[in-house]
């Protein structure tokens, strides 16, 4: 099968298109024909091992000291089952299916674990649209619900509003019952506003705050500080960066005693609960993915650079063209046989 292949950590270019044995599914995995991925953020990190506040280190023995340990890239894709392994229920040769698997997904085939975050297609969306959606959706499912435990009537600014994370967060933010503010720049005002967000500021003319005071700032890019974020909030409000850095990590253990603002540092995580959440509010009309970009495999080093470039409009997607028959169902009789490129990066 084609794959995306990075076997150095570097630019965008370090990635290209190559040829690699398709993946045979274990008996508690699926193999999915992959019809559409997205690159995530984390890709573009995992690539380029940029790593935010402290975790270089961390980071490099996740995925291999000198070089990656897993050549394939990909956690978000849409696509059709091919092969069910022995012991699997619930999924069906030719049932189409989205999901985030740890690696892997940036090619024509990947093997999943049908028991980890993965869900039928919503009908409405197309493969592109489906695979827009378990980064940035789970991610703003945890952070607006879980870690910010957004009420009714709170208000809340989101500052890089129209971003993978970030446009997600606007929907799930105003789904919660809060008043919502989305900061972004000039051209992406009106896309903000689509997504639900009461307020917007345009971050290029003035201050990223505006001239609200918040029960929580949720800044997805990295540009505030949880001091330069103290006026905007309230007495007992919550300053959340989605880029948690060593400093915001401690910053969180010393504000948890007190009664005042507070910083939270979360990790989020991709899990079956959130996307068929996520599939739920598609399917009710409630909150809908963005998507940058679609570009074919071919491509998949611009894909890298519009990620990288950070002002992507939610999520860039590739498309997979299979030039191979789906392997027959035989795969269902190889047992913990996995591909080489299915080894485990720090998962
Ligand atoms: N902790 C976790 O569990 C977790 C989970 C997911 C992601 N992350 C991290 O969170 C970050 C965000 O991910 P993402 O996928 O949402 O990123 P993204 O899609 O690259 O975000 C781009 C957004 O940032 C905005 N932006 C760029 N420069 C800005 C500036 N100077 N001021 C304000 N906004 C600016 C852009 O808006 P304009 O184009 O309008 O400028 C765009 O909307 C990444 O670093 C990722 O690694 C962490």
């Amino acid at each position: 099968m084609k794959a995306c292949i990075y076997e150095a950590y570097g630019p965008a270019d370090v990635v290209t298109v190559g040829e690699v044995a398709t993946p045979q599914p274990k008996a508690d995995e699926l193999l999915v024909q992959v019809h559409a991925a997205s690159v995530t953020t984390a890709d573009w990190r995992f690539r380029a091992s940029s790593f935010p506040g402290g975790f270089w280190l961390a980071g490099r023995m996740l995925l291999g000291l000198f070089r990656p340990r897993n050549p394939i890239l990909g956690r978000d894709y849409s696509g059709v089952v091919a092969a069910v392994g022995r012991d699997v229920t619930g999924f069906r040769v030719g049932d189409a299916v989205f999901g985030a698997t740890m690696r892997g997904a940036h090619a024509e085939y990947v093997a999943v674990k049908a028991a980890g975050a993965i869900a039928p297609k919503p009908a409405s969306l197309t493969h592109e649209e489906a695979a827009a959606m378990p980064f940035g959706g789970n991610s703003a499912l945890m952070f607006m619900r879980d870690f910010g435990a957004v009420k009714p009537g709170q208000r809340v600014l989101v500052i890089g509003a129209s971003g993978g994370v970030g446009s997600w967060a606007v929907q799930i933010a105003r789904h919660l019952g809060a008043e919502v503010t989305g900061a972004c720049s000039t051209r992406n005002v009106e896309l903000v506003r689509s997504l639900g967000a009461h307020h917007v500021v345009d971050y290029t003319t003035g201050s990223p705050f505006g001239e609200g005071t918040y029960d929580l700032v949720f800044d997805t890019v990295g540009v505030t500080t949880f001091a330069g974020s103290k006026h905007a909030l309230t007495a007992q409000g919550t300053y959340l960066p989605l880029e948690g850095t060593v400093g915001t990590m401690a910053q969180a253990v010393l504000t948890s005693f007190g009664k005042g603002q507070k910083v939270k540092h979360a990790i989020s995580s991709n899990t079956r609960e959130g996307i068929e959440e996520l599939s739920r509010l598609v399917e009710a009309g409630v909150v809908r993915p963005v998507v940058d970009s679609v570009l074919p495999m071919a491509r998949i080093a611009d894909a890298h650079r519009l990620v990288e470039g950070r002002h992507k409009r939610g999520s860039v997607i590739v498309t997979m063209e299979a030039t191979k028959p789906a392997p027959s169902d035989s795969a269902r009789d190889h047992r913990g046989v996995a591909s080489a490129f299915a080894s485990v990066v720090g998962a």
